[in-house]
């Protein structure tokens, strides 16, 4: 388990590089994150949230763990507006507009291609993650931001 990085942290608004090897680093790495992401009770992580400016996501909405290397959205439709957090920002939620539906295309820790469609609370934490590779923040897109806190309002994703 490693620390998950707080805003203000600059490794947060950098972006990721693609992973060009998949390797032991790259499952060193994963379970890294699985183990920082379940401790703090998240739904998805991206690898710069722990320091690593690399193209990597992991999400687990509790229906299994989902594992993206080097995701691209290759299709999005709709638009709903949810409510979201972010374990870099604890203690906020705000009300993000995302796409409904949507199509990413990754590699699994393998290397192996694969295409994952997902709507509602798997299409917006793909959508957040995805976002933290680029150096984009929940709040970037959020309306009426508002503290939280009662432990059950964390946000439909806390990621
Ligand atoms: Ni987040």
């Amino acid at each position: 388990m490693t620390n998950i990085r707080l805003y203000g942290d600059p490794v947060l608004r950098q972006r990721a590089q693609p992973v060009t090897k998949f390797n032991s680093n790259l499952r060193q790495l994963l379970q890294d994150m699985a183990g920082s992401m379940y401790n703090a009770s998240g739904v998805g992580l991206a690898a710069p949230q722990i320091g690593e400016l690399l193209r990597v996501v992991i999400i687990d909405i509790g229906e299994g763990l989902l594992t993206m290397v080097n995701p691209e959205i290759i299709a999005a439709e709709g638009e709903d507006i949810g409510v979201e957090g972010c374990l870099s920002l604890p203690g906020i939620i705000g009300d993000v507009p995302r796409s409904s539906k949507i199509t990413v295309r990754a590699f699994d820790k393998e290397g192996r291609i694969q295409q994952i469609s997902g709507e509602g609370l798997l299409a917006r934490a793909i959508q957040h993650e995805l976002d933290h590779l680029d150096g984009i923040l929940f709040i970037d897109r959020a309306q009426n931001i508002r503290p939280c806190t009662n432990e059950q309002d964390n946000g439909e994703d806390e990621g």
